[in-house]
């Protein structure tokens, strides 16, 4: 037993003379595969330790060269993009907001000069003469201009408009009654109140082209019109995505006359690629006469999506 563990532990013990001592030795006692096949120690043949010298440099290069390349790819800290293609039968029926230019409510407002003054100073003609309010009358107070309103009184007085009987008459989808306190509001702009297709209750159609979609029945109630034909009267609409705010500078969206009826219809365009996920509406209109009543109060639109 003593002898035999002499024979083995002879060639760490002894000290090593020369490197090439040193390499057999190494070559024997390494983990590395293969590389005892390269010492001298066993008689065979120098062809097989030529070869087997090319092979495992050849490994080792392999190695080294794939770990760099690893390395490198990994400071490049690459982004790894999945693109799929989603099919979508349904598209959201964009919104539409609808403002009658002269909303101020002729009946609804006391018949005096000074108020009819202060109506003057806020209208579009207001520069055309240098009207100025006298806040100190009692009549303003008794009026309620002076009233402490909140954004909701303001809203509450505003809701008659979708009440049966007010400014939208009916709202029709897909050849059916929509319920209209349900799929509108009303929306303050500095118009007035306006109407906007109601964003929670979305409206999703998959029917492209020319078919009836948004069909709505305006009364513009021109015989309240406060300001009168000479003012402007008529309906402006706009077409928006449901998350925007529509922005009513005047040239936005297309207007309508009293007595017409509009069919305006809306083209997706990819007008900024590469941009958002954002859906960009061009619209379209053409107006033509509607009925032979020439006092016709009635607007209408037809508003369908296509496809493109
Ligand atoms: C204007 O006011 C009168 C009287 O208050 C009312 O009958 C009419 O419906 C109102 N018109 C509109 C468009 O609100
Ligand atoms: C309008 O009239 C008031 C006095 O009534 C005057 O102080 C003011 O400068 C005038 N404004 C213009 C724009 O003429
Ligand atoms: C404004 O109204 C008050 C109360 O009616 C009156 O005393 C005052 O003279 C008026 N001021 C002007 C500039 O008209
Ligand atoms: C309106 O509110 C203000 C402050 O909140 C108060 O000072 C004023 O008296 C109120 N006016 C009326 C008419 O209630």
């Amino acid at each position: 037993m003593s002898t035999k563990s002499k024979d083995i532990s002879t060639p760490n013990t002894e000290p090593l003379h020369n490197i090439g001592d040193l390499w057999n030795d190494f070559s024997q006692n390494t983990g590395f595969h293969g590389v005892n096949k390269l010492s001298g120690i066993t008689n065979r043949h120098k062809i097989r330790l030529l070869l087997w010298t090319c092979f495992i440099l050849s490994c080792g290069i392999y190695l080294i060269v794939t770990v760099v390349e690893e390395i490198n790819n990994y400071y490049r800290y690459p982004t790894t993009m999945t693109q799929y293609t989603k099919p979508e039968n349904e598209i959201e029926f964009p919104s539409v907001t609808v403002c009658n230019l002269n909303s101020l409510n002729k009946s609804a407002i006391k018949n005096d000069p000074r108020i009819d003054n202060y109506y003057f100073s806020i209208s579009p003609f207001r520069g055309l003469l240098n009207i100025t309010t006298n806040w100190s009358d009692p009549i303003y107070e008794q009026e309620g201009f002076y009233l402490n309103r909140t954004l909701e009184d303001v809203m509450t007085d505003e809701k008659h408009i979708i009440d049966p009987g007010g400014f939208l008459v009916y709202a029709i989808f897909h050849l059916s009654y929509l319920d209209v306190r349900k799929y509108f509001k009303v929306k303050l702009t500095y118009m007035g109140p306006c109407l906007t297709s109601n964003p929670d209750m979305k409206i999703k159609t998959n029917h492209a082209g020319s078919d009836f979609h948004l069909t709505l029945m305006l009364d513009l109630d021109n015989a309240n019109n406060y300001y009168g034909r000479s003012f402007g009267e008529g309906l402006q609409f706009q077409v928006h995505d449901s998350k925007e705010d529509p922005i009513f500078d005047g040239n936005s969206g297309f207007y309508v006359e009293p007595g017409k009826e509009v069919f305006a219809s809306v083209h997706r365009c990819n007008c900024l690629p590469y941009t958002h996920n954002r859906k960009y509406y061009r619209i379209i209109s053409e107006q033509e006469v509607f009925g032979d009543e020439p006092d016709e109060t009635k607007n209408k639109i037809r508003d369908s999506a296509s496809g493109c």
